[in-house]
């Protein structure tokens, strides 16, 4: 029997794991752990998803909470290392870019566990990003390095990575959007927000480059209140964007924006692919516009997922005031998306992170 180790911690990293999580299950000779590192914990941000996405109650949770990136790194890794002692797996599977990612990372390379990394290969090239810095340590430390897009390929190659770790599988995100879509329906919503389908516009804001300045948040803002002029714009709100709003004292730039609690997956999604266009500095908002043919308006100055502005809908049009009206106007001026998903975001990554994963434990 073989035993594989799930990490989740963080909202970005539970649709990416249910989908392998499902594709694996009842498979002979294989047994599944769930850890939950407890990163994020609100009901919103974390506990809804693990049930909304039909993932196994956490077998494990750390429970470790908000605090510095030290903080919460070292809190992961005492933690998962006494998973680690007791479970003894077979195989550790981490997702994305965070903390928690990270942390697990470490601790099984320590101690010679191999680690699969869903997610590998992106790159921003910013090491400003916490999450650059987390991409970089878990794909040297990984073992398989499974791609959403070859660009992800060519990165890791550039980096010394020997070919063969390297597997490109596709968006593993875009099977849990693919499979929830049906359920995306207007009405799930319209009792907290009152919106038509491709009448308005959606804002998310959770980068710490962005949300923790003070100019740069009201830069935003202030281009926001120009589209927020010519649709209605809803703003689920991130628990760190609503703590900075408030100490900045900038919520009156959002006089005519309609801000809500951060949201279910299925919520939300029914929110983004109803809209006309999205405005956001998330990564995940970035791949799932493109899977939707909706325009997306990037609010930062430089992408770890190229493929989703060469094959997609994104713009990056950065964070000044001027260039966020400019690329909104532009958008606007185009009636149609084309839809071009991008090579294997075809709602069938599960199957081939799972065949993968049992090539290599056999
Ligand atoms: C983290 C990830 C980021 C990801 C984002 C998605 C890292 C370095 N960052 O950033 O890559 O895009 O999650 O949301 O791992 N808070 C709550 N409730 C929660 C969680 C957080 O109120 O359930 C508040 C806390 O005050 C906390 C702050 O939000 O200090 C920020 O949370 P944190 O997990 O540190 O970083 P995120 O900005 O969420």
């Amino acid at each position: 029997m073989n035993t594989i180790v799930h990490v989740v911690g963080a909202r970005p990293n539970y649709m990416k794991i249910a989908p392998l999580m499902e594709a694996l299950k009842g498979t002979p000779g294989i047994r599944q752990i769930l850890v939950n590192t407890g990163q994020h914990y609100d009901e919103a941000m974390s506990k809804s998803f693990l049930r909304e996405l039909s993932l196994p109650t956490p077998d494990r949770n750390l429970e470790v909470g908000s605090a510095s990136h030290a903080v919460q790194t070292a809190k992961v890794m005492i933690g998962f290392e006494q998973v680690c002692l007791e479970e003894k797996p077979d195989l550790v599977v981490v997702a994305g870019d965070v903390n928690s990612t990270m942390a697990a990372t470490l601790v099984a390379a320590k101690l010679m566990i191999p680690v699969a990394h869903l997610e590998a290969g992106l790159r921003s090239f910013d090491r400003g990003m916490p999450e650059e810095v987390n991409r970089i340590v878990t794909d040297c430390l990984a073992d398989l390095l499974l791609t959403p897009s070859t660009d992800g390929d060519e990165n890791l190659i550039k980096e010394g990575v020997p070919r063969e770790k390297i597997h490109f599988v596709g968006n593993i995100m875009i099977d849990t959007l693919m499979r929830h879509l049906p359920m995306a329906t207007l009405d799930r919503i319209q009792d907290r927000v009152a919106v038509t389908d491709k009448g308005y516009g959606v804002l998310t804001l959770h980068r710490p480059s962005n949300v923790d300045d003070p100019v740069i948040l009201r830069r935003i803002l202030v281009a926001i209140g120009h589209v927020a002029k010519q649709m209605p714009v809803v703003f689920p709100v991130h628990p760190r964007t609503r703590q900075r709003l408030a100490t900045f004292g900038a919520e009156d730039l959002l006089a005519n924006v309609m801000l809500t609690e951060p949201m279910g997956y299925i919520d939300f999604l029914s929110l983004t692919s109803h809209a006309r266009i999205i405005l956001s500095d998330s990564g995940g908002l970035q791949e799932e516009s493109t899977a939707l043919g909706i325009p997306c308006l990037t609010l930062r100055e430089n992408t770890e997922r190229p493929v989703t502005i060469t094959h997609g809908t994104n713009r990056l049009v950065g964070t000044q005031t001027a260039a966020i009206i400019a690329g909104f106007d532009e958008a606007m001026a185009r009636e149609h998306e084309p839809l071009r998903r991008p090579p294997l975001w075809d709602g069938q990554t599960a199957g081939r992170v799972a065949a993968v994963l049992q090539k290599f434990l056999a």
